[in-house]
């Protein structure tokens, strides 16, 4: 059967992930959360004191970056891959709202995208991946044969993420979340390189007031056409 690469860009807390998890199980395919990897990179700055703390030190994080092996390792009983920093599984670190409001700053870095982006291409290179992020359509896989881009008001999914953290724990004001939610939709899209924008050709769904089951099926239903295409020879 012919493989296709499915990029899947937009803001942060559309529903990225969730989607990009169950198209890839119903194709059979790898998924990749590349936010996974920014943050990955963000938790080792923070906890080396790169960044967080008093003073930045951006330099002395690039010239450590060939010492952050980053990892995904699929987890059964989950379903999904988890992220190994140094192998060490950081899942849970990576997700809290400190490393959210960091992330944008190292994910601005130049010499951290070459990095990671070079890796994302090398797990691409066989298709049959489900990948999502930022600059997937545009910079990671601009020859993707499906393009999708997510958007909703800030509102709506500023309260997506104050439910997830709170259920996680974390004491948190919607207030917070939401200025977190606005501050990386700012840096994400007016940052120099590879800037959040939507790859012409993407198929944008705007999910404010549609629900992520109806948009997976429109997805799901974009792919396997493309897939029979390939597969007649007419793509
Ligand atoms: O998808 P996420 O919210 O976990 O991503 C975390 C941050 O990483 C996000 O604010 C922007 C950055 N990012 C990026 O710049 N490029 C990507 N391909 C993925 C994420």
């Amino acid at each position: 059967m012919q493989k296709i690469t499915i990029a899947i860009d937009g803001f942060s807390s559309t529903g990225k992930s969730t989607i990009a998890k169950q198209l890839a199980k119903a194709l059979g395919y790898i998924y990749v959360d590349t936010g996974a990897m920014y943050r990955a990179v963000t938790l080792y700055a923070m906890q080396n004191k790169f960044i967080g703390g008093e003073q930045e030190n951006l330099v002395g994080l690039v010239t450590e970056l060939p010492k952050i092996a980053l990892k995904f390792v699929y987890n059964a009983e989950l379903g999904f891959s988890e992220m190994y920093l140094n192998g060490e599984n950081v899942e849970k670190q990576i997700r809290t709202l400190e490393v959210s409001r960091n992330v944008s700053d190292i994910a601005a870095i130049g010499e951290v995208r070459t990095k990671l982006v070079e890796m994302q291409q090398r797990m691409g290179a066989e298709k049959g991946i489900v990948m999502d992020g930022r600059d997937i359509g545009t910079v990671v896989f601009p020859d993707a044969e499906l393009k999708i881009f997510m958007t909703a008001s800030a509102d709506k999914r500023a309260t997506r993420r104050y439910k997830e953290l709170l259920d996680k724990g974390e004491d948190v004001t919607f207030e917070e979340v939401l200025k977190n939610v606005e501050k990386r939709d700012y840096i994400d899209s007016n940052r120099e390189i590879s800037p959040l924008t939507r790859a012409t050709e993407a198929i944008e769904f705007d999910n404010s007031d549609m629900g992520l089951d109806e948009q997976f099926e429109r997805m799901h239903n974009y792919a396997l056409r493309i897939i029979s295409k390939k597969e007649k020879g007419t793509l």
